[in-house]
């Protein structure tokens, strides 16, 4: 039974289009995910402006909520003032999902501003779990943990990293934001088979899917969100899609932003790899199938 509803092709909100998506929504984009940081202000509260066009845009379409600021790997203790206003913020978009990534992203307060893998150990598992239960109950809903691009190992390591996110994702009762680049740009940097990867997972907790362009640098894949999506991450996400099947799925792109016309093309793109799927299982995109749940 799936746990997360299929909202179909969707797109990261960025200022850039803002104003074009407040005067219409285009109709290629079914839901558009936020990034949490940019409507909570670090002194005050909210960011007034952004906000309210959030809000707009909320009432117009499926919106989800994607951060960057949950530490979730880290030694330091939860960040409870951010979750608290970060639930003050989901009651007033009423957000589609939470997410934010398995990484840490500093300790003893000082900010890397990255996001680091975690080591995939059985006690971190357990430290991973209890932090994302209380995350949860803080919420007070399941949260979607998205798997980060990695450019070095942990000696320490007791499984891989697909291991450890199946059993992180059933013992903390929480989704999976599913990066499909960032799977293909660690496969590469680790060599191993990102197929081998997705089969893995419990397809039931898979809760969104990201695509996004990276660039090659001394030999590694760096995930920079820079450039369209390439050939190979297309060719993995439409395999995802006929072996795992649709989710809702967007392009996240952080710069060089094309205009709306250009970065739509890869909106559509994603359309028509589910519709494929959606006609060979005779299931409309953006509705649930029998026994889904949706806790949106
Ligand atoms: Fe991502």
């Amino acid at each position: 039974m799936k746990l997360f509803k299929d909202y179909g092709p969707g797109v990261g909100l960025r200022s850039k289009h803002i104003q074009h998506f407040l005067k219409e929504i285009p109709a290629s984009v079914k839901w558009m995910e936020a990034v949490t940081e940019n409507y909570l202000s670090w002194e005050n509260g909210f960011q007034v402006k952004a906000l309210q066009s959030l809000e707009k845009l909320s009432s117009q379409v499926p919106i989800a909520l994607h951060g960057v600021s949950m530490n979730i790997g880290s030694a330091d203790a939860l960040d409870i003032n951010y979750l608290k206003r970060l639930k003050d913020l989901k009651n007033i978009i009423k957000p589609i999902l939470i997410s934010d990534h398995l990484c840490w992203t500093g300790v003893n307060q000082e900010n890397l501003h990255d996001l680091m893998p975690v080591p995939f150990t059985s006690k971190n598992l357990k430290y991973l779990m209890d932090r994302i239960k209380k995350i949860q109950d803080i919420l007070g809903e399941r949260i979607a943990i998205e798997n980060v691009s990695s450019y070095f190992e942990y000696s320490i390591s007791e499984m891989t990293e697909w291991e450890f996110i199946s059993e992180l994702l059933q013992k903390a009762d929480c989704g999976l934001l599913l990066d499909v680049n960032n799977v293909y740009v660690s496969s590469i940097n680790h060599n191993f088979n990102p197929q081998r990867f997705l089969l893995s997972l419990p397809k039931n907790r898979i809760a969104q899917i990201h695509l996004a362009g990276h660039a090659v640098k001394e030999g590694y894949l760096i995930d920079t969100h820079s450039t369209p999506v390439c050939k190979e991450v297309w060719d993995l996400f439409e395999w995802t899609v006929q072996n795992l099947g649709s989710y809702s799925s967007m392009i996240e792109r952080d710069s060089n932003i094309p205009d709306w016309e250009e970065l739509e093309k890869e909106v559509l793109k994603i359309d028509e790899i589910q519709r494929k799927y959606n006609e060979r299982t005779q299931r409309p995109t953006g509705q649930l199938t029998t026994g889904d749940q949706t806790q949106a």
